[in-house]
Parts: structure tokens; C-alpha cells; sequence
């Protein structure tokens, strides 16, 4: 009697708890998007002229980006962007690399702290938080720089800033946040053209994803009201490159890319690939990344939106047309022509445009626009040993320990894991 008691004590206290409203298919007026290249409707571009064609219009892509299509299969609600191509999630991991042929470094780029920074001084952080949607994406540049300067990421540590995004749009009043995981980048054609790293990239994907979705879970316990909507990326790319998710999207080629910038060249047919550079997903990728976000945003099964969405026919070329110009109050599409200008920072938010601020620092437009960086995994000291080379990732992701990496090292090595034993107990 008395556990029985206690028993529906527990079940009125789990029904009283505050849930989220279910939000409903039209209800969404505006999105407001933080993050990196993945998500960039044309920022970066504005500030310092790359990606240049055949990259469109200052996207990561062949194409509209997928907060765009997102922006469209809701009704066309207004998008709000402030991501920026080659941002980190947090810029203390920036590691100062020259960006672009630029006198910027990727440390000059704003990071998701930032880019809110960004947002709160704009006009548009007086949207109603029950008709918002606010995206956040960001954590593989992290792992790219450490990577190309031949460091371990933390994959804990950037995932945690990403957590500490969302814990700062939650103290903001957002009440709809669209987290985005990471895709397995061994299924990236920089993935793929390692294969020596390939189960170490998983790895890292993994451990992203896990300390990502770990702190998500103590922010829903917190403040169960706020819908944290997880667009699992890692499952949805992992479901692009097999045999059925190939069928399913009409993808025929996912291991290598569109554009190949050391040979300059462009593939006839965009949307049979799943990527269009070494990491940027092509448009018709990013259709999928929106469907399935879609689908995430109202809880529906599925990769595919249901057919009564509309779904906009992605580019076939370069050439495609971006949505309709009144769906995307970020900085306006640009002109894929060279800038020949020096353009300079814009002071963050003060003025009233729609423009999201610039980061604050002097920028020179390059001559020659070469985009990606050319990471090479190779430059990593070697792989952690409970990651071999070719092994399969185990089941358990290993506690990133110095101690953990180069057992039965040489002087040589044993000198570089002093410095890698400073990066990761930092
Ligand atoms: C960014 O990294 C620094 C250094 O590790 C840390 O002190 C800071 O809290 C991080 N910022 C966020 C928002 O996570
Ligand atoms: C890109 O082109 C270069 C130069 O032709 C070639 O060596 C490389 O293998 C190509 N990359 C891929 C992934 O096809």
C-alpha cells in the first residue's frame, strides 16, 4: 500500500513536471543559426570575399545551406544567421592559423560565445522565444586545427563548449534549440582519403557525440520545459552512405567530392554526391541535413520530410538559385564576383542592419581564394594506441590520457608527448 502510494506519488510528480509544448507545423517564424562553414548563408564571404566560385555564392557548397532549406520547409520563416565559415565552438582552440592567405587567423573568427555576443546586440534578439528556433553547429574546426598543427583535439572539451552554448541560449529565454552532432568524419572524402585515420576519426566523432549528448541530457533534467532537439547527424550521414540510404537519396558517389580544388575541377552531376569538397556536404546533402532536422523539430520518423512538405528542388549546377531572398535576413547574398576591396570590421551590432556583426579585425581580401584548407591527418603525432590505424574503434572510447598515448615510445616521441601532455591536461 505504502510502495503503491509512493508509486503514484512519483507518477503525479513525473506528469506535474513541466514539459515542452509540442510545437506545432507552423508555429516557427524565425530561426536564429550559430556555428561554422556548414552553416554560413554568405558571412565570411561578406567580409573577406571566399569561398569564391565555383563555391556558391559565399556558401560552403554548390548551393543554399541547410538552415536555409529549414528556413523554407517552414513556411518560410525567417532566418537569422550568424555563423561563420571556419569558426571553432570555442576560439581558445582556434590555434592561430592563417586563414585563407589572409592577414586573419582563424583566431579572429567568432566563436558560438561570440557570434551570441553578435545576436544579443542585434535587433532581432527581441524574437518571441515561443515562435524561435535557434540552431547550433560547431566542433569540427576545432578538431581540424589541432589537427593540422599536428595536435590532439579534446573532443570532451569542444563538445563541451557547445553544451555551454545551448546553457547560455536556455539563461537567454530560447526555448526551441536545434543541436546538431557531428557526422563520422571518416565519412567525410577527407575521411575517406585517410584511411590510415580513419577508425581514429570515428573515435573522435564518437566522443564528441557522447560528451555532446551527455550534457544535453543534464540540461534536459535542468530545464525540462526547453525542447533540445537533436539532429543526429553521425546517424543520419551514416545512413546517407549505405546502400540503402544511397537509394534512398539518389546519392551515387560519397567517398570522393564534386569539386576537387587541387585539380580544379567540377563534377557534371552535383546531386548524385554527397559532398561537394573534402568536408562540406553538396546542396543535396544539406536538403537532407534540413529534412531530417525537420522531421527532429516535430518528431517524426523518418529521413525524409513528409511529402506535404515542400521540398525545393536542389541546385544541378553551380547556378542554382538561392530561396527566395525574403526567407534569409543574414547577410544578403554576395556577389561571387572577386572583392577587390580591403574590407575592414564592422563594429559588432551597433548599427540596426540585418547584417550579423563582423569580428572585429582588419581583413584583406586574398588574390586567390584556395578553400579548403589542405589538412593533412598525417600531421597528427600517430594515433592513440587503443585506435590503431586501420582497428576498429572500441566499443568503449578510451579517457584521452597523455599516458594513454605512445606506450613503448622512443626519446623522440617521449619529447613530443611532453608537449601533447600540455595540450591535453590544459
Ligand atoms: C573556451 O575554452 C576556454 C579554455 O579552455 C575555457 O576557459 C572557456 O570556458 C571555454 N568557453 C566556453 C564557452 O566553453
Ligand atoms: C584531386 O585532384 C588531384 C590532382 O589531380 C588528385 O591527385 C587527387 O587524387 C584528387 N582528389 C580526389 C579525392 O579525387
Amino acid at each position: 500500500m505504502k510502495l503503491f502510494a509512493a508509486a503514484s506519488l512519483l507518477v503525479a510528480l513525473v506528469a506535474a513536471a513541466p514539459s515542452p509544448s509540442a510545437l506545432a507545423v507552423g508555429s516557427i517564424k524565425d530561426i536564429v543559426t550559430f556555428g561554422d562553414s556548414v552553416s554560413d548563408n554568405g558571412n565570411i564571404f561578406a567580409l573577406y570575399g571566399n569561398p569564391q566560385a565555383p563555391y556558391y555564392k559565399g556558401r560552403f557548397s554548390n548551393g543554399p545551406v541547410w538552415v536555409e532549406f529549414l528556413s523554407q520547409y517552414l513556411s518560410d520563416a525567417q532566418l537569422h544567421d550568424f555563423a561563420y565559415g571556419g569558426s571553432c565552438a570555442n576560439v581558445s582552440n582556434s590555434q592561430s592559423i592563417p586563414y585563407g592567405g589572409t592577414s586573419m587567423t582563424t583566431a579572429d573568427l567568432p566563436d558560438l560565445a561570440q557570434q551570441l555576443t553578435f545576436f544579443k546586440k542585434s535587433q532581432f534578439s527581441k524574437l518571441s522565444p515561443d515562435s524561435t528556433i535557434y540552431t547550433v553547429f560547431a566542433g569540427a574546426n576545432d578538431m581540424n586545427y589541432a589537427a593540422a598543427v599536428g595536435k590532439f583535439p579534446d573532443p570532451a572539451s569542444i563538445a563541451g563548449s557547445v553544451v555551454n552554448m545551448v546553457d547560455s541560449l536556455i539563461a537567454f529565454g530560447a526555448k526551441n534549440i536545434v543541436v546538431n552532432n557531428l557526422p563520422p568524419l571518416d565519412k567525410t572524402p577527407r575521411g575517406y582519403s585517410s584511411p590510415n585515420y580513419a577508425s581514429l576519426l570515428a573515435l573522435l566523432s564518437n566522443q564528441y557525440n557522447d560528451a555532446l549528448e551527455a550534457g544535453l541530457a543534464r540540461i534536459n533534467k535542468e530545464t525540462p520545459s526547453v525542447n533540445i532537439i537533436r539532429n543526429n547527424l553521425n546517424k543520419l550521414f551514416t545512413y546517407a552512405v549505405s546502400e540503402e540510404g544511397r537509394k534512398d537519396f539518389g546519392i551515387d558517389v560519397y567517398q570522393t567530392m564534386c569539386y576537387n580544388a587541387t585539380a580544379a575541377t567540377v563534377c557534371t552531376k552535383p546531386d548524385t554526391y554527397l559532398f561537394w569538397d573534402t568536408i562540406h556536404p553538396t546542396t543535396k546533402g544539406h536538403t537532407a541535413v534540413a529534412q531530417y532536422a525537420y522531421n527532429q523539430i516535430f518528431n517524426l520518423p523518418g529521413y525524409k520530410a513528409p511529402a506535404d512538405v515542400v521540398i525545393p528542388k536542389s541546385s544541378t549546377t553551380t547556378s542554382s538559385a538561392a530561396p527566395a531572398s525574403k526567407t534569409t535576413s543574414g547577410s544578403a547574398a554576395p556577389s561571387n564576383s572577386a572583392v577587390t576591396a580591403t574590407s575592414t570590421s564592422a563594429a559588432p551590432a551597433s548599427s540596426s542592419s540585418s547584417e550579423p556583426a563582423a569580428p572585429s579585425c582588419t581583413i584583406s581580401v586574398p588574390k586567390d581564394g584556395y578553400y579548403p584548407m589542405p589538412i593533412d591527418y598525417s600531421a597528427w603525432p600517430t594515433a592513440l594506441p587503443s585506435a590503431t590505424p586501420g582497428a576498429a574503434a572500441p566499443a568503449t572510447p578510451p579517457v584521452y590520457k597523455a599516458t594513454n598515448l605512445y606506450s613503448g615510445a622512443s626519446g623522440l616521441v617521449a619529447s613530443a608527448l611532453l608537449g601533447l601532455a600540455g595540450l591535453l591536461m590544459a
